[in-house]
């Protein structure tokens, strides 16, 4: 499938997905959303993919946010048909049955930031620069920043980076609690590799359910997320994987999954 603002390959059921508009630091606008969540329900539809990338072409910038141009003139309730693509754009990378590793090689701001937030964790290149910094324009985060940040990392110091417009330098996203690792730009995307191969050698299946209930679960009160990790876990011992990895360890030998 072929793409007008971003490119996607597969290579060994891994997939990477570049947003491609270098000339505007490839700033979303409702082409690229369209096709993000395009490529993402193509991608969910390929049973043997185990992983995805997300990262920016070029050296300078992940994304630098919404297309302040496509804004300019936008009424409300265009800007509701925008917010409500992006929403979309979010929720079909954050569902994927897969990992999906940010791999932020640039500027990460407003919704260039919220597009790595709906990705499973992120990995910085030292030159990193990320933040909300919406309000410098007189608006907000539209694309899920506001309630992914506050999750993630507390909602007093969401509401600081969101106040203050702060741009963050990669450490001291570190420091936040918003990327997972930060590495010299050339060696960034071999650091996310290096992480999918080490979750390729586990259990397909396992990661996949875990994935959605820590999800799933941690938008829920703890007994209700207790629950619903106890209601899904049995569903592991239905599993081909569950059966290779247990015998495997007590064989003293690597488990050889097969993702069913
Ligand atoms: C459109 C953008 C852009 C953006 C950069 N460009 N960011 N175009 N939307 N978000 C364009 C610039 O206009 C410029 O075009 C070219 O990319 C290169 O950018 P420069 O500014 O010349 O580069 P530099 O001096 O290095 O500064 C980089 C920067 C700055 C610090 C990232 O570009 C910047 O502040 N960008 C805006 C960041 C931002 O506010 N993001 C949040 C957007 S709001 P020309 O034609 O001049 O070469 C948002 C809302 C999300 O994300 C929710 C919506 C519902």
């Amino acid at each position: 499938m072929s793409y007008e603002t971003i490119t996607v390959g597969i290579e060994a059921g891994v997939a990477t997905i570049t947003i491609n508009r270098p000339k505007v630091l490839n700033a979303l606008n409702e082409t690229v959303l369209t096709e993000l969540t395009k490529a993402f329900r193509d991608l969910k539809k390929e049973a043997s993919l185990r992983a995805a990338i997300i990262t920016g072409s070029g050296d300078k910038s992940f994304v630098a946010g919404a297309d302040i141009a496509v804004m300019q003139e936008m009424t409300p309730l265009e800007a509701k048909a925008f917010v409500d693509l992006g929403h979309k754009c979010m929720h079909a990378i954050e569902t994927a049955f897969f990992p999906v590793i940010a791999a932020v090689n640039g500027f990460a701001l407003g919704g260039g930031l919220e597009l790595a937030l709906a990705c499973d964790f992120i990995y910085a290149s030292k030159n990193a620069k990320l933040g909300l910094p919406e309000v410098n324009l007189g608006i907000f985060p539209g694309f899920g920043g506001t309630q992914r940040l506050s999750r993630l990392i507390g909602k007093n110091k969401a509401k600081e980076l969101i106040y203050t417009a702060k741009i963050l330098n990669a450490d001291e996203a570190l420091g936040w609690g918003i990327v997972n690792s930060v590495y010299e730009p050339a060696d960034l995307l071999g650091a996310v590799k290096k992480t999918i191969d080490t979750i390729l050698k586990k259990g397909p299946v396992a990661i996949s359910l875990v994935k959605r209930v820590i999800n799933d679960g941690t938008d829920l009160d703890l007994t209700s997320g207790l629950s619903l990790e106890a209601l899904t876990f049995p569903v592991i011992f239905s599993t081909e994987d569950k059966k290779e990895g247990v015998k495997a360890f007590l064989e003293k030998r690597e488990a050889k999954f097969i993702g069913r």
